[in-house]
């Protein structure tokens, strides 16, 4: 047997800025004696964001669950909802805040995000938007979804919480269809410790937005709509800013370690690894997903994450089970089979990715892991 680490490997650690610089923007706050309200940091922080989100329309949030919840509700979308299963369970739980329901279509086997063919046939006279997730970071069949969400009039709306930082053409994914969420949250290979983001094309949408996320005040006297409280402080936006400054070294060292990966298991009987993505897209690295094929690896997925953790290493079982399946959500009538999705829940583990971890660590894990298999 391999020698088990040391130290416990985790699937995700979060990037964290010089200690120092980070204790010299608490002095600023602390003498602004300003710690949250649309503070002086967040202002600044929001400026960096529109520089590198191309954009001049978005919003920040405490989180990203919030953020969905506002955007769909800013966005007035009610109704029969089309989304995906093979996602975190927020994505969902936006919808049902709203009282809308979802109607969960299949995803595709290379990338997992939502098949557009089963999209198409899901659309009811009571569908008013599609959600869609670009789960992994890995961009969702947009052009394809664009043109069943204006051929059916419909909203379309992203999940981009794991998506910061990805560019499509050239193009930062936020700018995208009617609304894009992105998370913050710590477990994020960018994070503002919690966090979210809206991105969205209609100017419009700001003002109600903005009132939302604040209690829906519109002055001091005057509220003119029920908002709740969803605003980022100045902490969230000091580490968001920090953070930001590292983007290009976060990322350069994630599509390291992502490619490491990529050679070092691609030929291990039973391994299924996404495959390239397609030219167009400057990809961010934020999870590292292998697909274990029971029988020609030689265990199971869920063998193998037990066995793991007697090596000290914690993979995740990310989106395990599907979201339909949980509790709160079992009632809801589904007509798509759903095989695709249900495969890969049931067949895919996230190994540890996360900018500090060394490529020697990552050459152990693949070492235990091709070992464990037959
Ligand atoms: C796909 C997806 N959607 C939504 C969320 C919720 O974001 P947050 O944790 O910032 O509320 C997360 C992650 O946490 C996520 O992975």
């Amino acid at each position: 047997m391999l020698k088990p680490f040391d130290k416990p490997i985790y699937v995700t650690r979060p990037f964290l800025p010089s200690r120092e610089k980070f204790a010299d923007g608490l002095i600023e706050i602390w003498e602004n004696k300003w710690l949250t309200n649309n503070g002086p940091v967040l202002k600044r922080f929001t400026e960096k964001l529109k520089q590198y989100c191309a954009t001049e329309n978005l919003s920040l949030f405490n989180n990203g669950t919030l953020a969905l919840q506002i955007g769909l509700q800013g966005m007035g979308v009610s109704g029969e909802v089309i989304t995906t299963p093979f996602t975190f369970v927020a994505t969902t739980h936006a919808l049902y805040w709203n009282k809308i329901r979802p109607v969960f279509v299949d995803i595709e086997p290379d990338y997992y995000t939502l098949d557009p063919e089963k999209v198409e046939a899901a659309i009811t006279p009571w569908t008013s938007a599609i959600l869609a997730v670009h789960v992994y970071g890995h961009p969702c069949q947009h052009k394809a979804l664009a043109d069943i969400a204006r051929r059916h009039n419909l909203r379309l709306i992203y999940d981009a919480a794991h998506a910061f930082g990805v560019k499509v053409g050239g193009v930062p994914i936020g700018l995208l269809g009617d609304l894009s969420m992105f998370s913050f949250h710590a477990t994020k290979l960018f994070h503002a410790i919690e966090g979210g983001m809206l991105i969205f094309p209609d100017p419009g949408l700001k003002t109600t937005i903005d009132y939302l996320k604040n209690f829906g005040f519109k002055n001091e006297i005057e509220v003119v709509m029920p908002g709740t409280n969803a605003k980022m402080n100045e902490m969230q936006a000091l580490m968001g800013e920090m953070v930001l400054q590292h983007m290009p070294e976060i990322l350069a060292s994630r599509k390291e370690i992502y490619l490491h990966y990529h050679s070092l298991l691609k030929d291990v009987p039973g391994i299924k690894l996404p495959p390239s993505m397609p030219e167009v897209v400057t990809y961010n690295y934020a999870y590292m997903p292998i697909e274990i094929d029971e029988l020609e690896f030689g265990m199971s997925r869920n063998e193998l994450y037990e066995k793991l953790k007697t090596y000290n290493i914690f993979t995740r079982r990310y989106f395990y089970p599907l979201l339909c399946d949980f509790a709160c959500y079992q009632n809801i009538s589904i007509s798509d089979p759903l095989t695709v999705a249900r495969t890969v829940a049931d067949s895919v583990l996230t190994l540890p990715i996360y900018p500090d971890l060394s490529l020697e660590h990552v050459e152990c894990i693949c070492q235990i892991i091709s070992s464990l298999g037959d």
